[in-house]
């Protein structure tokens, strides 16, 4: 299979994992630990106001965008590889009437489809531990942002080497599949330009949403034992298991969700 297929099968193949409907009950509808209490607080601490132009790079449904145009009254651009989640986009902007703020477009994270210096801002929550060429999308990033321009990351990190069973939770985290070290994000976006890091630990947010999702496989698992729910074919035992693991391995510190806010030179 050649390095650009199974790049692109990843790619759409994780989009269609956040797109089920099983996990967005578990989710919601923002699909990043902190929900948008930690977008709010990363549009914050980059500083976005009214007539900024900030770009969500793989925005997912909208969410975020829709939420930082309300919150600061800046113009947000939403870049999704996912055509359907384009489509839920623009409707929740409607929904929301935020569409004079807002702006959707379907892309690759690692060839935005936007002139050089286009934005004052750039978010990408849970995304980039997912691209396959993290250099050349931390690259475009940079093309695409005005000198001085700040971006604001939260996203899934490890630290050290994992343990085997890992592999069992890939399943159930899609992207730490190609998540690293907070130090290694910070590397390679020093390499495309960015300066002036301020780094957060996060795994509390990561950790609650866990909980959370422990806690709606418990109500699960005692809906369908009164007969209230069909569970179809779901494996409630091996979400349960990997729920666990997945908490273990966040208390034990070997996975974690990490804030990054830099600015271009
Ligand atoms: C965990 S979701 C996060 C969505 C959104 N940022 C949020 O926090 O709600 C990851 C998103 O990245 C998108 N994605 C993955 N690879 C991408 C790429 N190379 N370019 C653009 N979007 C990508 C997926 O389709 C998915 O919507």
């Amino acid at each position: 299979m050649s390095k650009e297929f199974s790049d692109r099968e990843r790619k759409s193949g994780r989009a269609t994992f956040y797109e089920s409907d099983a996990v967005r009950k578990l989710l919601g509808d923002a699909f990043h630990p902190g929900g948008l209490a930690l977008t709010r607080h990363l549009g914050e601490i980059i500083g976005l106001s009214q007539g900024n132009h900030v770009l969500d790079v793989a925005c997912g449904r909208g969410s975020s965008a829709v939420h930082l145009a309300e919150r600061f009254g800046c113009h947000v651009t939403g870049l999704e590889y996912n055509a359907r989640n384009i489509v839920s986009a623009h409707a929740l902007a409607e929904e929301r009437g935020v569409s004079i703020l807002t702006t959707f477009r379907q892309g690759d994270a690692e060839g935005l489809p936007f002139d050089d210096e286009t934005f004052d801002a750039a978010i990408s929550e849970c995304s980039f531990c997912a691209f396959p060429d993290k250099a050349r999308a931390a690259a475009e990033i940079a093309r695409v942002l005005r000198p001085g321009g700040r971006l604001g990351l939260t996203d899934m990190t490890t630290s050290g080497p994992l343990p085997e069973d890992i592999q069992t939770l890939l399943s159930w985290v899609a992207c730490i599949a190609g998540a690293g070290a907070a130090e290694s994000y910070v590397e390679t976006l020093k390499g495309a330009g960015f300066i002036d890091f301020t780094v957060e630990d996060q795994r509390s947010a990561l950790l609650d949403l866990v909980t959370d999702i422990r806690r709606k496989l418990l109500g699960a698992e005692i809906a369908a034992g009164l007969g209230k729910l069909d569970l179809g074919d779901a494996d409630l035992e091996e979400g349960k298991r990997l729920a666990r693991q997945g908490a273990e391995l966040i208390e034990k510190g070997a996975v974690g969700y990490t804030l990054i806010v830099a600015r271009k030179r």
